[in-house]
């Protein structure tokens, strides 16, 4: 992702109202607090990592007003512009996190979210950036902790290398295959699928895209040094 460095971003990310920035001091401030943050305490958490310029999120906290959002992006640029996408739907089921995600575990309680969104996760095809995959088995451990006990995630990608390489990963862990497709749009789960900014782009060359919603293993897992 290619953007011109806006010097301004930094500090309007720190004093925007919708984006959560942790800091050495303030970091586990959120930590079991998210809900409370929204009028509909109830509703379910949402959190989309790596959520770049903030199509999918705008779209979704109007589609879906019965869930509360976040994104969490650790380049201020793209998440800037995901700030002014989502401020511009008046929504207020959504929120943003200024973090990455090595430090999820820091934002959100353990069990606290009700779903993860992995959407076009960089693929590191180098076999040497493969600790750097969003679902290398030290993510999953993170997830694993922060995910509800009746928790899902959901995965789509473009890349069948990543998506082989996450399968293996889920089983290695024994996360559980939920639903599966090597072409979403023309799977039974197109009808509710919401479109991100890199989806739009990789399905309009005609390249399928590679789906795969799991479930994490029953037992929780204890915080992981690998
Ligand atoms: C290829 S883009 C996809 C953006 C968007 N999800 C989409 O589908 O259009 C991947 C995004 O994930 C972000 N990202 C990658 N690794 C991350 C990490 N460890 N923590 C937070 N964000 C991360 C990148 O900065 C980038 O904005």
């Amino acid at each position: 992702m290619r953007l011109r460095r806006k010097p301004e971003a930094k500090q309007k990310l720190m004093e925007h109202p919708l984006v959560f920035t942790p800091t050495e001091d303030n970091k586990g401030q959120m930590q079991g607090q998210w809900r409370s943050v929204f009028p509909h305490e109830t509703h379910p958490l949402h959190v989309e990592l790596g959520t770049g310029k903030g199509q999918f999120l705008a779209k979704a906290s109007t589609l879906r007003p019965d869930i509360n959002w976040i994104g969490v992006e650790r380049i201020e640029e793209p998440l800037l512009q995901a700030v002014r996408k989502g401020e511009a739907t008046e929504n207020t089921n959504l929120r943003y996190v200024w973090a990455d995600v090595e430090n999820l575990t820091d934002i959100f309680a353990t069990g606290e979210i009700d779903r993860i969104y992995l959407h076009f996760s960089d693929p590191w095809p180098k076999k040497r950036h493969a600790k750097r995959r969003l679902t290398y088995r030290r993510f999953l451990n993170l997830y694993e902790q922060v995910l509800a006990p009746a928790g899902d995630l959901i995965l789509k990608t473009d890349s069948v290398s990543l998506f082989d390489f996450s399968l293996e990963e889920f089983q290695e862990r024994g996360w559980e295959v939920i639903e599966i497709s090597r072409d979403l749009h023309h799977s039974p789960y197109a009808a509710i699928n919401i479109t991100t900014e890199y989806e739009d782009k990789f399905s309009s060359r005609g390249m399928p895209i590679h789906y795969v919603r799991v479930t994490p293993p029953k037992e929780r897992a204890v915080a992981d040094e690998n």
